[in-house]
Order: structure tokens, then sequence, then C-alpha cells
């Protein structure tokens, strides 16, 4: 196992009717709140209005931010970091899914920053610090509401940029699984699917011994199997949101990834997709997952899928382990198409156009031709993408 450090300092309020005890983490930091949403889900399934009311109640000034957009983009970061400004804002408090947290995230680092927000997204050494910020998580998938980082888009450039840094830890994050009940289901199974794939970026590695990792990525794969068809079926399932939304955070905080070497290689490939094409992150996952699975199936890696097969997927070993490696990628898509989700690019919309483009990009953006668990270069990703076509 590699050296790491582990730091995970978001205090998480999980349950229903948690958003109550928010305004005693607030409290200490001030009173004048920057309240960041996305299109207007919360608006008609209530949670605007409790937020709200649990704001006033308790005394607190606050100015809106909605619109964010999934995808979020740079223009609403530096609109909010203007309203910010404006209002003096002691904190940032955040309502929605990894898209809004995301872009309060950035606003409020940005908030210190002289120039402009996309320099503290190219590069988080100029992140210097931050503004206080809190989470009201509407969408399990992203585990930003417990890490350090956000990812925002600069359509002019056609760039869609992670950017971490330790003072993008949100303070406390409010984790009420009845917030996910009114979630569209495509919503529901592209969570899942990013919560899978955050989960397979580090199984999927080449250091071989960080066990206690591997055994909690087994646990969160097995929940998602489990209770993502169910949250799917019966949307007001307690047990299934609270089960995803906690995996959710799971799967990102650090404790999975840790102790591993290496960069992740299909969000790299989806960063492009999402780049040109402004689709839904997930679902851009869950076309890649199975294309890359199988393009780098070999004799170095088959030991690794074999694991995952019989450890996630419950299939018993066999003689023939390409057979049985193949067995838990195939049962990997089927369980996509089953929770309704795209698994081919045209399905999107997207031919093959910009393929060498994004592949271009696609490898710098994480090493991936040194850095990845199988090393790609640009005809590999180009390849893959034409795989998922
Ligand atoms: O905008 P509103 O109206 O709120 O609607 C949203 C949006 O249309 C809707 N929604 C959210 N909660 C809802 C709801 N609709 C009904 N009821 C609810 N309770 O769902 C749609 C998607 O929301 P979004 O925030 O975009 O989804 P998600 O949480 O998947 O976030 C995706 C973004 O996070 C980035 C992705 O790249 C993408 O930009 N990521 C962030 C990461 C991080 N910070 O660590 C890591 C991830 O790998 C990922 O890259
Ligand atoms: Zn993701």
């Amino acid at each position: 196992m590699e050296n790491f450090d582990f730091y995970a300092p978001t205090k998480m309020l999980f349950g229903k009717g948690k958003a109550v005890c928010l305004p005693e983490e607030m409290r200490p930091f001030g009173n004048r709140v920057l309240m960041v949403y996305g299109g207007g889900s919360i608006k008609k399934n209530g949670i605007y209005d409790t937020v709200c009311g649990i704001l006033k109640d308790s005394g607190f000034q606050f100015w809106e931010l909605g619109g964010v957009t999934p995808n979020p983009k740079i223009e609403t970061v530096r609109a909010g970091i203007a309203m910010a400004r404006e209002h003096q804002a002691d904190m940032i408090l955040a309502v929605g899914g990894g898209s809004t947290v995301d872009c309060g995230k950035v606003i409020a680092a940005g908030y210190f920053y002289e120039g402009d927000a996309w320099d503290v997204v190219k590069d988080p050494s100029l992140i210097a610090g931050a503004l206080p910020v809190f989470t009201v998580l509407t969408m399990a998938a992203t585990g930003s509401e417990m890490n350090p980082t956000a990812v925002i888009t600069n359509q002019a450039v056609h760039e869609k940029q992670g950017v971490h840094s330790s003072h993008l830890y949100p303070r406390a994050s409010v984790l009420d699984p009845t917030y996910l009940y009114t979630l569209p289901a495509i919503q529901t199974a592209a969570g899942v699917a990013d919560i899978m794939s955050h989960i397979f970026e580090g199984y999927f590695k080449k250091t071989e011994d960080a066990y206690v990792q591997d055994k909690f990525s087994e646990g969160i794969l097995k929940t998602c199997i489990k209770w993502g068809p169910v949250a799917l079926t019966e949307p007001e399932n307690y047990s299934a949101r609270a089960n995803i939304m906690w995996a959710a955070s799971m799967a990102l905080n650090g404790l999975c990834g840790c102790g591993k070497e290496g960069k992740w290689s299909c969000h790299a490939i989806q960063h492009q997709l999402g780049a040109y094409y402004d689709i839904t992150h997930g679902v851009g996952l869950a076309v890649i997952t199975p294309a890359w699975m199988r393009y780098i199936l070999s004799e170095n890696t088959v030991g690794k899928f074999v694991d995952y097969a019989i450890n996630v997927w419950g299939f018993p070993r066999q003689p023939d382990e390409f057979a049985l490696a193949n067995m838990g990628i195939d049962a990997t898509e089927q369980f996509f198409v089953d929770c309704g989700l795209p698994v081919t690019l045209s399905e999107l919309g997207i031919d093959d156009s910009l393929f060498e483009v994004m592949a271009k990009a696609a490898v710098p953006y994480a090493q991936l031709d040194t850095q990845a668990y199988v090393p790609l270069h640009e005809q590999d990703v180009v390849n893959i993408y034409r795989a998922c076509l």
C-alpha cells in the first residue's frame, strides 16, 4: 500500500429532517449567506421553502444565486463571486446536486482571488483561502458534499476541469435521503453509475495490496447493485435512498481510493465528452466504462477482473479466467441497461467527428499515457470512443 494522508473534515448531518441542524453549524462563521441552487427543482419539491424557512427562523440574512446548470459553467461562478462580494457574504450554502455544490465551492475560493475565477480552476495553488461552504444535498452521485473537489466547464475553450484544494471541503453537509425522492429516474441511474465509476477508478489500479480499500469498494459496488434498482422502481423507498446517498459520499471521500498509485481513466475520457457535448456526467460514464473495461482486459489485468466478477457479482470461480472476467464486464453493462441508461454514444447523438480532438485532450488531462492503470495513448482513447458508438 502506498503512503497517504486521509483527511475528511466535513461534518455529515445524515437523515430525515436533519436540515434543522444547519444553523448551529453555520452560526460561528457569521450571518450573511449566499445561497446557491440549480434550475428550480428545489422550488418544486419544497426543499427551497424548508431551507429558507430554517435560515429565516435562525436570523440569517441571505441572498440567492439560482440557475446553476448541470456541468456548471464558469460564467455562473463569476456571477456568484460578484454577488458574494456585493453582499459581503460570510459563507456559501449550496442546495442541490454536485453541479451546485461545485459551483458554490469555486465561488467560495474565487471570492479571495483577485484575478479571473478560471485561473483558480486551472491552478489550485492560487487558492489561498475560501469562504466556508455548507451543502444541502439533493442528488446522490459525486461525493462533492464531502470532498475537496469541484468540476467546472468553460465552454469558450471546450474544457471541463476538476480542481482540488483542501480549502474546498464543505464544513458541513446535510444528507436527507427523502430529498432524493423527486429525482428523475435518469438522474437516479446516472448517479448510481457515477458512484460505481468512482469506485472502479480506484479499484482498478496497479497497487495490489490495498486489501481494505478493495473490500470497502466491493461493498459499495454491491450496495449500488442492490439498492439502485430499488430506488428506481420505488423512488420513495427510504432504505434505498439512504444507502445510495451514503455510498456516494463514501465512494469519493478518499476512503476507497487512498493508498493506491495512478490516475483515473474513465473520468478523463468522459470529461472531454462533457466539454464538447454537455451530457450528463453519469450517463457518459455508463457508456464509457464497459468499453474501457473490455479494452484494458489482458493477461496483466485479468486477475483483478476475476476478483470483480466473483466478489461483486457473485459468479462462481471457473478455470477460464477471461470468460469469468467478461461475465463481470457484461453484467456491469447489463446493469446499466436495466437501470435505463444509454450504453452507446449513438444513443446520445454523438458521432465520431470529435474523437481525435477529445482524445488529444484526454491524455494530458490525467497523464493517461503514463499514470493510468493501463496506459492509454491518443489512439487508445479514440479506439475506446469508437467502441462506444
Ligand atoms: O438544477 P436542478 O433544477 O436542481 O435539477 C437537477 C439537474 O437537472 C436535478 N436534480 C438534482 N436534485 C434533484 C433534481 N431533480 C429533482 N429532485 C432532486 N432532488 O438533477 C440534475 C442533475 O444535477 P447535477 O447537480 O448536475 O448532478 P450531479 O450531482 O450528478 O453533478 C454532476 C456534476 O458534478 C461533476 C460532474 O462532472 C458534473 O459536472 N463531478 C463532480 C465531482 C466532485 N465534485 O467531486 C466528481 C464527479 O466525478 C463529477 O465529475
Ligand atoms: Zn464522477
